[in-house]
């Protein structure tokens, strides 16, 4: 590790300090969705180097940008036609290097999205691969097969894509070819071959043309993916995903071979200085550490606080594991309540226990929803977050408590799940709407025009310039428990778990500080010591009682 102080960003004197990804708060950035600088209704790096101020005034130590590469944009960017080239619609590549390097200058990292799994069905390999024809060379890169049954009409296997459907299309428009190929998300997105050498050599190069340019860090998109059944064994009766099992030798997820192409990227990332790479990697908690060896991933996406139930049982047993497996590899853990890939947790937080998330904003019953209860939750939940040791992932607007727009119209979706689902899921959009910066204007402060996605009417009175210097918004709390965790809790990794009763989930830190929170139905006694922060701006200091769905910070 670099000790010295430099351009990149924040960085200790002291040698013994521990990497900056180990406690940082990496706000993400959905680049489409976050400032619209040209007006044209997509956010893009002009509009972020705008906003800049405002993620450092916020406090956030590293920002991690959803992909930005050329791309035709059908799954949000995770569909790359050229991943060394800034798509036109979020800037120029010289503008990404002017960016990084304003970044560093606020003190803030850079993290980007890195996408292996697949490329775009746009990208120069995959047209090659298409003309070259069955047996090519081209073809190689990706995974063609003939088909099974009469005529090779049916899929190669039986894999479904993660968005619905099969995860095989056949090359319709060249019918004397007949080959189909594999995409584990849309159609759009052929899934690579990472048993051929080229596969592997063009990664290194994209992962040090970036590293050349300045940024600090990789996310590893479908880390668990890449690899696949040496000859493509059928599903069968194992689960399509395996966060639910620890599932060895599942077909397409998880596969041992994993593990040798991080150990060769890894030996890239060092070859500069205090950079990282945290994998995003859907797979059965147990299997966390295996990503996580001291030659592979310096951290890894726990997702299971971001699906958890409001229950202390529930939370207090995701942050004892996440804790433990950790520190058994010598990494961090990390925190991650919300993404662009999930319910907005304020509205999570507000339905009630069991709701199948994925298809209740098309069947409801809507009325389920208590908005209030979410928003409360999502405060107390932040705080939860921004006390544990480990690194902090924010997404864009949980700041704000910013709800999921469920009630999107049919005719603006654009996430592929809407349609390969048949409609019975809306999919991802309801957590992408443009950010509300100002409490009026053509896209309340978005940018000039109407934005990608309709703000609903409430995000007004939810906007950076409503919240601002309102002591009692959940913006001012998210900059104040950001200011008090780099005061206080940065300096090491201690937390010890306090029993508070069934319903209360509570820890220490080392500064002596500790997290309450009451995630049940009735009030309990109120923490001894110096109240330094509520999720409740009505609770005072002299509270004898902590009411349910808050958390307090005490000393
Ligand atoms: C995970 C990303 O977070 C998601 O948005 C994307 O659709 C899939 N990977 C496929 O790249």
């Amino acid at each position: 590790m670099s000790t010295t102080p430099n351009a990149r960003g924040t960085q200790s004197d002291d040698p013994d300090a521990a990497p900056w990804w180990r406690r940082a708060v990496v706000y993400q950035v959905y680049l489409r969705s976050f400032a619209d600088a040209n007006g044209d209704g997509t956010g893009d790096i002009a509009g972020l180097r705008s906003r800049l101020p405002y993620l450092a005034d916020l406090g956030v130590d590293a920002i991690w940008l959803n992909p930005w590469y050329a791309s035709p944009l059908r799954d949000g960017g995770y569909d790359v036609a050229d991943f060394r080239e800034i798509d036109p619609r979020f800037g120029s590549t010289a503008e990404a290097v002017e960016l990084i390097a304003e970044c560093h200058d606020h003190g803030i990292r850079v993290i980007v999205d890195i996408v292996p799994n697949h490329t775009s069905s746009e990208h120069e390999w995959f047209h090659a691969a298409v003309i070259a024809g069955p047996g090519s060379a081209e073809r190689s890169r990706y995974h063609f097969l003939p088909g099974r049954g009469p005529g090779g009409s049916e899929p190669p296997t039986d894999w479904p894509s993660v968005f619905g459907g099969p995860a095989w299309t056949r090359l319709n428009d060249h019918p004397d070819d007949g080959e189909w190929y594999l995409h584990l998300f849309d159609p759009s997105q052929p899934d690579l071959n990472w048993d051929h050498p080229g596969v592997h050599a063009e990664f290194h190069d994209i992962l040090r043309f970036w590293l050349d340019r300045g940024v600090d860090g990789f996310r590893v998109d479908v880390a668990h993916g890449l690899v696949k059944h040496p000859t493509y064994a059928d599903l069968d009766d194992r689960p399509p995903h395996v966060q639910a099992a620890t599932v060895h030798d599942h077909p397409f997820w998880d596969r041992d071979g994993l593990h040798d192409i991080y150990r060769s990227w890894r030996s890239v990332l060092d070859e500069y200085d205090d950079r990282m790479m945290v994998a995003e990697a859907t797979i059965h908690a147990s299997r966390y550490p295996l990503y996580l060896r001291p030659d592979e991933f310096h951290q890894a996406f726990d997702f299971d606080l971001l699906r958890a139930e409001w229950s202390a049982k529930d939370v207090g047993e995701i942050v004892h594991r996440a804790v433990a497996t950790a520190a058994s590899v010598g990494s961090n853990p990390t925190w991650v309540l919300s993404n662009h890939d999930v319910m907005r947790h304020a509205t999570r937080f507000g339905l009630p226990h069991g709701v199948d998330l994925a298809t209740w904003s098309v069947t409801g019953p809507h009325d389920l929803l208590d908005a209030g209860l979410g928003r409360r939750r999502a405060r107390a939940a932040a705080l939860v977050a921004l006390a544990l040791p480990g690194s902090t992932y924010l997404y864009q607007g949980d700041e704000l408590a910013l709800p999921e727009v469920w009630d999107l119209p049919p005719e603006v979706l654009d996430d592929p799940v809407w349609t390969r689902s048949g409609h019975t899921e809306k999919g991802r959009d309801g957590c992408r709407v443009p950010m509300p910066w100002s409490a009026d204007g053509p896209s309340l402060g978005f940018g000039d025009g109407p934005p990608w996605l309709p703000q609903p009417a409430s995000f007004a009175e939810l906007s950076v310039e409503s919240q601002t210097a309102d002591p009692d918004s959940t913006l001012e709390l998210y900059r104040r428990a950001i200011a008090l965790r780099r005061e206080l809790l940065v300096d090491d990794e201690q937390v010890a778990e306090l029993d508070l009763g069934a319903d209360v989930l509570a820890f220490e830190r080392g500064a002596g500080l500790r997290s309450v929170t009451n995630m049940g139905a009735s009030p309990i006694a109120m923490p001894t010591g110096e109240l330094l922060l509520s999720s409740d701006p009505a609770l005072a200091a002299t509270a004898v009682e902590l009411p349910p769905d808050v958390t307090v910070w005490v000393r």
